[in-house]
């Protein structure tokens, strides 16, 4: 029988993903080249899952039963054979996609779907050899997985429609926040209105108009307070879309309309500068904490996340 949601590589995607699906109450199975990878999976998926419950977000049935509902092979060929969905989230490299992909093709059903986890990668490309590419397509959830609600459901050339609309669907019932992309493009949708953003972003700071620092808290102070309830073509309504135009018409001639990264940003690369690794990006690393901060960030996803469930329920 196919009852169990199969997740192909359990490292940092695959692992919240396998936790979002065992709390929706599916049988979820792990699956990674070796023991130890599958191991420190699921242990990374339970703790997804306390950390929500200990938040408020899955009450402690929820969180016990998914537990009891995770399970982890290093057998592909035979989870396969139990699985109802799949959902690929290994390393970012086509000619590896695409390998596996091709072998899913071959041992799955056709009316079994194949997604993957790509954050860069067209579904198009990593289908290239199945011989069933309208069953495949691309559920791109969002870091962390087990917090953060977007997933982009990413239609390739071949993607049937039915299908894409049926895994969008089924993530609503994991409680995500799927959107339709319809075409497969560099940067699918979410990531196309970011690298916009971090275009003038670095242009500001290399122009010398404000500091990394102000630009950041522009957007955290500013903007984003608004976001999770209200995106730019609501606001766009709200104001008027007549105004919008005239601000548009002003604003726009004066950013930044590169095509290329911005040579700032390719100097501090090429100088060693590359952030926390590094020590040094736009921030001083050495004398911050960039845990604290990721701890400081999930508790506002958190947060968030809480805040915008019951503004829903409302
Ligand atoms: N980390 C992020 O911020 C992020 C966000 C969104 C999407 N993604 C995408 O998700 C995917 C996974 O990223 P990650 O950060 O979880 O990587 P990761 O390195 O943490 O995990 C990848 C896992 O896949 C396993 N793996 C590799 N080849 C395999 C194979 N043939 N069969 C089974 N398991 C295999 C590895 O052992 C590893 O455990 C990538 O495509 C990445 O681009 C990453």
């Amino acid at each position: 029988m196919r009852d169990y949601v199969m997740v192909l590589g359990s490292g940092m995607m695959g692992s919240g993903i396998g936790a979002m699906s065992a709390l929706a109450g599916k049988k979820t199975i792990l699956v990674d080249l070796n023991e130890e990878k599958t191991t420190q999976g699921y242990k990374r998926a339970l703790e997804c899952i306390k950390l929500r419950q200990e938040n408020g977000l899955n009450t402690k049935d929820e969180a016990d039963r998914a537990a009891g509902l995770l399970s982890t092979s290093v057998d592909l060929k035979q989870s396969a054979e139990k699985a109802f969905l799949v959902i690929e989230a290994i390393v970012e490299n086509l000619e590896v996609k695409q390998s596996v992909f091709k072998e899913l093709d071959e041992l799955l059903p056709e009316d079994v779907p194949i997604c993957s986890n790509t954050s860069g990668l067209r579904i198009t490309d990593i289908a290239a050899f199945c011989k069933h590419p309208e069953r495949t397509v691309t559920t791109h959830f969002w870091l962390p997985a087990h917090l953060i609600p977007l997933v982009e459901v990413v239609m390739g050339d071949k993607t049937d429609l039915e299908l894409a609309q049926k895994i969008v669907s089924e993530l609503k019932t994991w409680r995500k926040k799927p959107v339709l992309v319809r075409k497969d493009l560099p940067g699918q949708l979410a990531n196309r209105i970011f690298q916009a953003i971090i275009r003038e972003a670095v242009s500001i700071v290399a122009s010398g108009l404000a500091s990394a620092e102000d630009v950041d808290m522009a957007i955290s102070c500013g903007m984003a307070m608004r976001f999770p309830e209200w995106g730019p073509l609501k606001h766009l309504d709200a104001i008027g879309l007549n105004l919008g135009l005239s601000v548009q018409d002003t604003v726009l001639p004066d950013i930044c309309a590169d095509k290329t990264a911005n040579e700032y940003l390719r100097n501090l690369v090429q100088q060693g500068d590359l952030g926390v690794t590094s020590g040094k990006g736009f921030y001083d690393w050495t004398t911050r904490n960039i845990e604290k901060d990721i701890e400081k960030r999930d508790k506002f996803i958190i947060e968030a996340v809480k805040i915008t469930d019951r503004i829903e329920r409302e």
